[in-house]
């Protein structure tokens, strides 16, 4: 199955694809994941893409489009794949799908995960993450099981994003509006776009796009 999520920031892109992953076995491809572990490694895509993330504004489409592409092409994507956070304008549609059409595949579902602005600024205000494993967690919607231990792998150390602030999140909605949501049209266009309502429980959110990808709705 090849999927894609599409969403603003914080509507749960990240959430449900790690939940997918585990259903469907196949891996989830986040860009902004990827992104940020350039700038750990200080990598020469790592110092391109730093400023442009802090700031909230859109990496490069040729440096993004060269990352997916070599990923896609590795052997544990070979069965399908979840694209979260890609493509992101209209250049990276049309070159995810040129990146597709070369193997002779398909993209299977776009889902967009629709969400009111005023909770996305909540949500990414409260974010956090495991930082050994990458658990996403809610101040208040989504607290570890036992507090301060992560659910998923027991570490105790956890870690904010240095965009999840009130200014950059603005910032990344007018790119969201400006860049991403074209893409609403032209999947819908294309006849592959399916929405769900990203304001329910993420367990409901989980069960709408199960439906979706299993034919059921
Ligand atoms: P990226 O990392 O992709 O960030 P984003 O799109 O802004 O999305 P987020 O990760 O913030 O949100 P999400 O939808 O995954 O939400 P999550 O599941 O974590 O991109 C970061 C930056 O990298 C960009 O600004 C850009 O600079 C660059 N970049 C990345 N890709 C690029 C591309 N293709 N082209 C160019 N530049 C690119 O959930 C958020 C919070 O809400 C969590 O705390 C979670 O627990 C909670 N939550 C989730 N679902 C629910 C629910 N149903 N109910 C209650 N709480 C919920
Ligand atoms: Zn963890």
């Amino acid at each position: 199955m090849r999927l894609i999520l599409l969403g603003p920031p914080g509507a749960g892109k990240g959430t449900q694809a790690q939940r997918l992953i585990e259903t469907h076995k196949i891996p989830q491809l986040s860009t902004g994941d990827m992104l940020r572990a350039a700038v750990t490694a200080q990598s020469e895509v790592g110092l391109k893409a730093k400023a442009v993330m802090d700031s909230g504004n859109l990496v490069s489409d040729d440096i993004v489009n060269a990352i997916v592409s070599e990923r896609i092409d590795q052997a544990d994507c070979a069965e399908g794949f979840i694209l979260d956070g890609y493509p992101r304008t209209l250049n990276q549609a049309d070159a995810v799908e040129a990146m597709l059409e070369r193997k002779g595949l398909k993209l299977d579902h776009v889902i967009e995960i629709k969400v009111d602005d005023d909770i996305l600024v909540n949500r990414v205000s409260g974010r956090f993450s495991c930082a050994s494993c990458g658990a996403v967690y809610h101040d208040e919607d989504k607290r570890p099981k036992v507090e301060g231990v992560c659910d998923v792998c027991g570490s105790t150390d956890f870690k904010r994003r240095p965009d999840d602030n009130a200014e950059t999140m603005r910032t990344r909605l007018r790119s969201y509006y400006k860049d991403t949501s074209p893409l609403v049209g032209y999947y819908h266009c294309k006849g592959t776009l399916r929405a769900v309502d990203g304001m329910q429980p993420i367990d409901v959110v989980t069960e709408s796009i199960e439906r979706i990808v299993s034919g059921k709705a």
